[in-house]
């Protein structure tokens, strides 16, 4: 699950910066793009769901695991919200610093505190 969940979110990262290229380029292929991507944000959601059951099934760091849980649920709304303010050619500048912020505390979280990942500890 582990392995589906980081599948899922790299998947998101390339499908974000490529459907944001052809926004951009005021070109059709954006929102087909846009639109596989919001599939696989389902994707994130299932299998991030999936793992936080074991932690809570265990009562285990569930602080830091609630705060991951809302931080990946920022990074898929940063990730939105740039693409379809680029749609519209309206600043984005704001959630790129939201996406930021939002990517460090789960990575750092993910892969460096949460214990159940692929990274040996
Ligand atoms: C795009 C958004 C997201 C990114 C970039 C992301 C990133 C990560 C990373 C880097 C890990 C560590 C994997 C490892 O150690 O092998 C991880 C694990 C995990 N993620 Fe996410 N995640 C995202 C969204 C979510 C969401 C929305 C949820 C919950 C609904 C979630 C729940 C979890 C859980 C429970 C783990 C297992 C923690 C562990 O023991 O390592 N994630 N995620």
């Amino acid at each position: 699950m582990a392995h589906l969940h980081i599948t899922a979110w790299v998947l998101a990262l390339i499908l974000f910066f490529v459907a944001r290229a052809f926004y951009k380029k005021e070109s059709k292929a954006g929102k087909i793009l846009h639109m596989i991507l919001r599939l696989d944000y389902l994707l994130i959601l299932y299998s991030g769901g999936s793992l936080s059951t074991d932690y809570f099934a265990e009562s285990y760091m569930l602080g830091e695991l609630i705060v991951k849980m809302l931080a990946g649920i920022w990074v898929i709304a940063s990730l939105e919200m740039i693409l379809v303010k680029t749609a519209k050619n309206k600043p984005t500048k704001s959630f790129w610093i939201q996406l930021a912020i939002s990517l460090v505390i789960v990575l750092v979280l993910g892969f460096g505190r949460l214990p159940m990942g692929i990274l040996p500890n």
